[in-house]
């Protein structure tokens, strides 16, 4: 595939880093995942706002309006040759010389870009009709988790944790109260309501976690973010994980006991309809 590197389009295996690049040496950088439907992005200007807020909050500083990203983004999707795709953009501080915490007095941004296959949205409707496992574990994160930065170990640990359980996700904790998964934000459904965490430090405010909130608004179905105990989870007739790369999957056990039915839940069939139609 094609990839961008500072200002180039070259094939991925031609793209070279210095090891002296500080998102190698400290995880000194933040990224975005933009996902493109039939070659067209779905929420851009939301992830790259994002991203301009993650820039400001790790003080990288770089002119890019939020038009130039998208533009460059789209060129190297087209380049590409568009389809259903995932865009990863991750930049970093730069390379230095000397490897020092503190920021180097003159450096230059690592900017980096690459796509991968998104699965079909059909291909990805009948795995996710299927449902998840999921678990849950201490959130042994930061405490800024509101920045997509690419530091990503704790998430890494915790979700292989989820892989030597057989299980697909795991569900984070923090001092009794949800904040999100590895790579997802969460939902619970109780009673006909749709509940999720509110959105503060402990987690990332997921672009398709306010798509969700908004379809939720517009089709009239109650809605309301909330301090979520783990007990509130495990009480939930249905639990949901979203992303920009998996939208909207049912999760059908959690810690191996049956949430609801065992079944992907019905207000999940609703939400993934409006979330297939939106899309369009
Ligand atoms: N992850 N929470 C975390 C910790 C995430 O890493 C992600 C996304 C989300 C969902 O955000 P959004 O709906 O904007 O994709 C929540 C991306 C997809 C990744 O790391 O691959």
């Amino acid at each position: 595939s094609i990839a961008f590197l500072n200002g180039t389009f070259l094939p991925l295996e031609e793209a070279r880093i210095s090891p002296l690049d500080r998102g190698f040496l400290f995880a000194d950088g933040v990224y975005e995942v933009i996902p493109y439907y039939n070659g067209i992005s779905f929420g851009i200007e939301e992830h790259l706002s994002r991203l301009q807020r993650s820039l400001a909050e790790i003080r990288i500083p770089l002119s890019q309006t939020i038009e130039e990203w998208a533009s460059l983004l789209n060129d190297l999707v087209a380049k590409n040759g568009g389809g259903d795709l995932s865009v990863y953009l991750q930049i970093t501080r730069g390379a230095y010389e000397t490897r020092n915490h503190a920021f180097p007095p003159e450096i230059k941004p690592t900017i980096f870009a690459m796509v991968s296959p998104i699965a079909s949205p059909l291909a990805a409707d009948a795995t996710k009709a299927k449902g998840i496992s999921a678990i849950t574990a201490p959130d042994i994160r930061w405490s800024r988790c509101d920045i997509k930065a690419i530091s990503l170990l704790p998430n890494i640990l915790l979700k292989q944790q989820a892989a030597d359980a057989g299980a697909q996700e795991t569900i984070l904790v923090r001092d009794n109260f949800i904040t999100e998964c590895t790579s997802a934000n969460v939902f619970a459904v109780k009673n006909g309501t749709i509940y999720t965490p509110v959105n503060d430090a402990q987690n990332l405010g997921g672009i398709t976690r306010d798509i969700i909130i908004g379809l939720a608004l517009e089709h009239q179905m109650p809605f309301q973010e909330i301090a979520m105990t783990v007990e509130f989870l495990e009480d939930a007739d249905e639990i949901w994980v979203s992303s920009s790369t998996r939208e909207v999957v049912p999760v059908i056990a959690l810690n191996g006991r049956v949430v609801g039915d065992g079944k992907p839940g019905m207000l999940w069939k609703v939400m993934a309809e409006h979330y297939q139609t939106n899309k369009k």
